[in-house]
């Protein structure tokens, strides 16, 4: 009996360790694709995605670089697919791409949760339960950058001229984040019943480079008339910076200059005086948002359309 009794359980504990065996050699299987590498601010936010899935979730996460190139992430949205990812996190590279990737990862069966790169309605519409858009509000930040330069007593207007005129360095056209903060700081001005003048207006991709070069473009061709150079983020804001500096200007006396993001390095120019603000884009709340949401829609539940994380003024 006593023998019996031992088999028995002994049976029941090489039952149990099977079973948790086989937990563990399951682990949450997440594909994440940026739209690219090189970008400031999306290097924050997945490195922090990653380490975050890997604690909180103990998943297998994979992260891979889209190098600016839809086909390329096409490409590594089907390789995701084929190993039997059980969800994809996606930065597109172009938001219009969402349709083709919503039908790739439907056909598999297998969840998307969109991030940074806001899809249309549309297309956020096509997979309900099944797919997610997690980010911040564009149009909150812009409307901070410009009630940043309201709050001054000169409300931007800093050669007294009659109106604020101003520089305005856009990331990437195609990216409602571009759109919304071009179009909001400006509204947030002209609600507050403040002249504006645009001067000048170009693309910089996101990116520091281009932003020091248009920037100095730009105050080589209207010199004191800038009031405001607004950028669309911070790495754009640090070029700017340069030029403002090699041109002989000076940041909050002469000039101001706005970002969005919050670097380490931006926030520390704020404090400074050597930025006039920026806008606290939360990598930490949206990844973290983020790898909640794809923990949920693996496991078969129901998703949101949409989780919005909230800007914070940085002045
Ligand atoms: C924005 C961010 C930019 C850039 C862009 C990429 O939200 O402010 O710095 O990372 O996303 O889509």
């Amino acid at each position: 009996m006593k023998k019996l009794l031992a088999m028995v359980l002994a049976a029941v504990m090489a039952l149990s360790v099977v079973g948790m065996a086989t937990a563990e050699e399951k682990p949450l299987k997440v594909g994440v694709c940026i739209y690219r590498f090189d970008d400031d601010f999306m290097t924050l936010y997945r490195t922090e995605l990653q380490k975050y899935l890997e604690e909180t979730y103990g998943a297998e996460v994979t992260v891979v670089d889209g190098k600016n190139d839809q086909t390329e992430q096409t490409n590594q949205i089907n390789s995701f697919i084929a190993e039997g990812v059980d969800v994809l996190i996606v930065n597109l590279v172009q938001s219009t791409a969402a349709s083709a990737v919503t039908e790739l990862a439907k056909a598999a069966d297998i969840p998307v949760v969109y991030i940074n790169r806001e899809p249309s309605e549309t297309d956020m519409a096509a997979w309900e339960g099944k797919i997610a858009y997690v980010g911040a509000d564009a149009r909150q930040s812009g409307t901070m950058q410009g009630q940043i330069v309201y709050d001054r007593e000169d409300h931007g207007d800093l050669n007294g001229n009659g109106t604020v005129d101003y520089v305005m360095i856009v990331g990437d056209p195609e990216n409602v984040d571009a759109q919304y903060r071009t179009e909001y700081s400006i509204k947030c001005l002209t609600d507050n019943g403040v002249a504006v003048n645009k001067l000048f207006e170009q693309r910089g991709d996101w990116d520091r480079a281009k932003g020091q070069e248009l920037a100095a473009t730009a105050l080589a061709q209207f010199g004191d008339q800038i009031d405001v150079i607004f950028c669309n983020n911070d790495a754009m804001a640090l070029g700017a910076y340069q030029a403002i500096v090699s041109a002989g200007r000076k940041v909050n006396k002469d000039i101001l200059l706005l970002g969005v993001d919050a670097l380490d390095e931006c926030q520390e120019m704020v404090a400074n005086g050597e930025m006039t603000g920026t806008v606290l884009n939360d990598h930490i709340g949206q990844s973290h948002k983020a790898a909640d949401v794809a923990a949920e829609a693996a496991k078969g539940e129901a998703i949101d359309a949409y989780y919005w994380v909230d800007y914070q003024m940085i002045k």
